[in-house]
């Protein structure tokens, strides 16, 4: 893997890893933004592993950088702070609560919408932190806001 190259290869539709900061800083901050190829993604450290995704919420948009992270049902996740919905850090699932309206007195229980939001591969290299973009070939709902007109950049926390 070329890890020096951020050039594009459209006809693969494959990207190049792109160096977005170093290893002791994000371990520091715990989080930073980034411009990978022209998407704006957020990067997360927590409980010692790296993830990254599309820094802005596949519900309206909202900014994945500024929200909590939580566990729910034993999996980490990004809390949106406009709406409040529950990304997990290591898949993208959006996830919710459901009760059973045959029996509305049980407890409600943790359930997966599914991919919503895109991941992206963090991998480090001699101190240094890369993104690669997924290429994944499926539609996610993140996409949306990545592209097109709803894309604003806006990397700094
Ligand atoms: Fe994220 Fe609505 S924009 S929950």
């Amino acid at each position: 893997m070329d890890l020096s190259s951020s050039t594009q290869n459209p006809e693969k539709k494959e990207y190049s890893s792109v160096c977005v900061g170093r290893e002791d800083a994000l371990k520091k901050s715990e989080r930073m933004t980034a411009v990978v190829h022209d998407r704006e993604v957020v990067i997360f450290y927590h409980k010692g592993e790296y993830h990254a995704m599309d820094i802005r919420c596949y519900h309206s948009g909202g900014p994945l950088h500024l929200g909590e992270i939580e566990d729910f049902d034993g999996r980490s996740c990004i809390v949106c702070p406009w709406h409040k919905y529950k990304i997990t850090l290591a898949t993208g699932e959006g996830l919710y609560q459901s009760i059973d309206p045959k029996d509305p007195s049980a407890k409600p229980t943790w359930c997966s919408k599914g991919i919503k939001q895109r991941i992206h591969t963090v991998t480090v290299d001699n101190g240094n932190i890369y993104v690669t973009l997924s290429t994944e070939p499926f539609k996610c709902d993140s996409d949306f806001y990545a592209t097109g007109i709803f894309k604003v950049i806006q990397t700094s926390l």
